[in-house]
């Protein structure tokens, strides 16, 4: 079989959800911001923002805003999903990159889950583990958004497409299995 440095990342990477309290390094936060400057756009279009959140407190505002949304939601399953994960969104991750869309277009969408992929690979291929996170796009729309927009110098006329929290693993966690049955070969 195959294998080679970018095969071996991409088998190895998987959603990490605890991480350690060690921030990341200028250098780490630079490479991870030429990778994602590096994903491809629909005709090329770069119509998207990345926005690399460092601050505690603005990642704990976050967190906090999504948690009293969810809670109240009286969306029983996505609440008791959040109580078992001990009310952890962003898991603590000392980074959180948000890749920011324009609401309409065919494609920006489908640009940021490559942004956010990029970003996962790149993170994994430098010894540093992530989490993909659509939840926290709740927090900036509706009842208190403008102030976290503000807080976290969210482009105007933008929207949460997809967000990667990124940081050094503390806990376990092996790759999901998958099933060769879901690929078709058309021959
Ligand atoms: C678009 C997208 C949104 C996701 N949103 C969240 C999220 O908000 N919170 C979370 O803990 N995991 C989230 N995940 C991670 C998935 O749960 C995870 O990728 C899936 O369970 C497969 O596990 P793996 O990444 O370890 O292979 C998201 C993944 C994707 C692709």
């Amino acid at each position: 079989m195959l294998n080679n440095p970018v095969l071996d990342t991409i088998a190895k990477r998987s959603s990490i959800r605890a991480y350690a309290d060690t921030p990341l390094t200028c250098e780490q936060l630079e490479a991870l911001k030429l990778a994602v400057l590096a994903s491809p756009t629909a005709v090329n279009a770069q119509a998207q923002r990345h926005l690399f959140i460092t601050n505690p407190d603005v990642l704990a505002d976050i967190e906090k805003a999504v948690v009293d949304k969810l809670l109240a939601s009286g969306d029983q399953a996505t609440i008791d999903r959040i109580a078992g994960r001990n009310y952890k969104v962003l898991y603590d991750a000392p980074l959180l990159v948000i890749v920011a869309i324009p609401a309409d277009g065919t494609y920006y969408k489908v640009d940021a889950g490559i942004a956010a992929q990029t970003l996962a690979l790149a993170a994994k291929s430098m010894g540093l583990d992530s989490v993909i996170l659509g939840m926290p796009a709740m927090a900036f729309t509706g009842e208190g958004s403008e102030a976290l927009r503000e807080k976290t110098c969210f482009p105007a006329g933008l929207e949460y497409g997809i967000g990667v929290a990124i940081g050094h693993r503390a806990m376990d966690k092996d790759p999901h299995e998958y099933d060769m049955a879901h690929i078709i070969d058309v021959k």
